[in-house]
């Protein structure tokens, strides 16, 4: 599909009128109610031939928390001094352009995702290639919660207790080939239930990739909620990727897909256009992107008026994931 104009000029120039919108309707965006705890067994690793994953899973499929179900998570040694984001600012001001490319149009329209049962395709590099329920993969009585700093390639951050899994014990599970190099994610995709991807804005659907040391890092993570509760929709429900050292689009929403390569994958925002968005964006003030700084970012929800802050070589994480780029030249490989 031709990459037709950039969605991404549109939106920074959009960014303040968006946080002004986001902020006038914050009270109405207050979640309506929070459902009672709900958490289900988990099942043995499916091992079926791989289809299409997504909400076409058995009702085996369905035992995964709902979004906004209450889930326990352990306290870890993730956390950050910043404050951390208000609830509503992280789960009203959103990134999600499969239901349209301003913030708040995430939690306006997430609503019609189905997102029970679900079931997550294996394919490629794999000796476990099969059609997995969420509860598979993620074990819903060791999940942690992880206090990560969030920053986005516009410029703007937060700081979100996500919850979830590390994403070394899911990719052990799925057993890569000594062969495979890279790991790509890729999110669900349903016109009749996203309204967004009835524009060209990527080349549906949304892919991601991490090489696969960088997935097998301690600090990538699966998460499968924020702030106590299973994934809201428009925070990427049922589980979404959590990469907090590069740019927040490099962590992928509402996964079907995890397929093993020895390529490095086409990812959707590098086919968009491979000059602003690179493979790895890993977070580095010192490399600008091509129309804006990086050197400081706005925090979303912050007090006082329109904050900032000085932004860190790797998001803050230096100490964890320096070593994963130790020889390579960072402002080529941005
Ligand atoms: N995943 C999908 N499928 N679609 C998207 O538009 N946006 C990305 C990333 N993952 C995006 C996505 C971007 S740009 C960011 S900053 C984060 O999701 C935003 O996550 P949040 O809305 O939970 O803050």
């Amino acid at each position: 599909m031709k990459f037709t104009r950039n969605p991404r000029y549109q939106d920074l120039r959009n960014e303040v009128a968006d946080e002004h919108a986001f902020f006038n309707r914050r009270q109405a965006l207050r979640a309506a109610g929070v459902a009672t705890a709900g958490i289900a067994l988990t099942t043995g690793v499916a091992c079926s031939e791989p289809q299409q994953g997504g909400p076409t899973g058995t009702s085996a499929g369905s035992a995964h928390p709902k979004p906004g179900a209450g889930i326990e998570a352990s306290p870890t040694k993730w956390k950050v001094s910043d404050d951390t984001t208000p609830e509503d600012a992280v789960t009203g001001y959103c990134n999600f352009y499969e239901f349209g490319t301003q913030k708040t149009d995430p939690p306006r329209y997430a609503d019609a995702m189905t997102v029970s049962p679900w079931s997550i395709a294996v394919t490629g590099m794999t000796d476990a290639p099969g059609t997995y329920t969420v509860n598979d993969l993620v074990d819903y009585d060791a999940l942690e919660e992880r206090i990560y700093r969030h920053r986005c390639v516009e410029a703007w951050s937060m700081v979100v207790p996500w919850v979830g899994v590390p994403l070394a014990g899911i990719i052990d599970k799925l057993k890569p080939t000594a062969e495979a190099k890279y790991v790509e994610f890729e999110t669900y995709l349903n016109k009749d239930e996203m309204r967004g991807v009835r524009y060209p804005v990527i080349d549906w659907p949304y892919i991601e990739g991490l090489r696969l040391d960088e997935a097998r890092n301690e600090l990538s993570f699966m998460a499968v909620g924020v702030f106590g509760k299973a994934m809201p929709k428009q925070n990427g429900a049922p589980l979404r990727t959590v990469v907090p050292w590069k740019y927040g689009f490099k962590g992928c929403k509402s996964i079907v897909r995890i397929s093993f390569t020895d390529k490095e994958p086409r990812t959707a925002w590098n086919k968009a256009n491979a000059n602003e968005y690179g493979f790895y964006s890993n977070v580095n003030p010192n490399v600008d992107h091509p129309r804006w700084s990086q050197a400081s970012e706005r925090i979303i929800g912050g007090r006082g008026f329109n904050p900032r802050r000085e932004t860190d070589m790797f998001n803050g994480y230096e100490a964890q994931v320096a070593h994963l780029y130790e020889g390579m030249d960072l402002t080529k490989n941005f």
